[in-house]
């Protein structure tokens, strides 16, 4: 009777003691590194600015009256485009769609270049990465025949990803600004 007194008493002071302790933080410990997976993957995106059915909406544009800035087709410089884009197999629309590629994109250079910088999440909704995403941010100056964007991190099977990916436009409206573009992605991945 009186050890159990006594276990009441050590445990009704334990939670008291832990309540007490309210870091927010832990102790910082090594961390272990894990054996990498690496993973590629290959798709196309479709990003519709013009037309009936858009896939990016502009939700934001500078007041240009008067200001010298280039580019003037359809991403001037201060556009904020929010996206939830189609990714398929193949460049034909009509193509498996294998995810999307939600977030937004800024176009962010005051020089003659087109500079959309990306904050985009490439979710995909088949396969084995059904349920998994991939984090991009990166500048992509979309003249270019070939640019590189950066894989910040990842969800689900992609969890803690690095890595990057590799874009050519396969087809782009230069002036509705619709565009096709091929993804080659390398991704370390737990
Ligand atoms: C846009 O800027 C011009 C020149 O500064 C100004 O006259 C005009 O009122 C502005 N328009 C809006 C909608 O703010
Ligand atoms: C993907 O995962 C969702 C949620 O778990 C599930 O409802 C859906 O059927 C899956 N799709 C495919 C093609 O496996």
């Amino acid at each position: 009777m009186k050890g159990r007194l006594v276990l009441t008493w050590l445990l009704i002071v334990g939670v008291a003691a832990a309540s007490v302790k309210s870091d927010y933080y832990s102790d910082s410990v090594p961390h272990e590194p894990k054996r990498e997976k690496e993973t590629h993957l290959h798709f196309f995106i479709h990003d519709i600015i013009t037309g009936k059915n858009p896939t990016a909406l502009k939700v934001a544009q500078a007041n240009l009256t008067g200001i010298d800035t280039n580019p003037t087709g359809p991403t001037p410089f201060g556009s904020t485009f929010v996206v939830d884009d189609p990714l398929t197999t193949g460049p034909d629309p009509t193509s498996e769609v294998i995810g999307n590629a939600q977030g937004a994109y800024v176009s962010s250079s005051q020089g003659k270049d087109v500079v959309l910088v990306l904050y985009l999440d490439f979710g995909f909704t088949t396969g084995k990465f059904n349920g998994s995403s991939i984090s991009v941010f990166s500048r992509n100056p979309i003249t270019e025949p070939e640019r590189e964007l950066a894989v910040v991190g990842g969800r689900g099977k992609f969890r803690m990803a690095r890595g990057f990916a590799k874009l050519k436009t396969y087809s782009v409206n230069p002036t509705l600004g619709n565009a096709v573009v091929e993804y080659h992605v390398t991704v370390l991945h737990y």
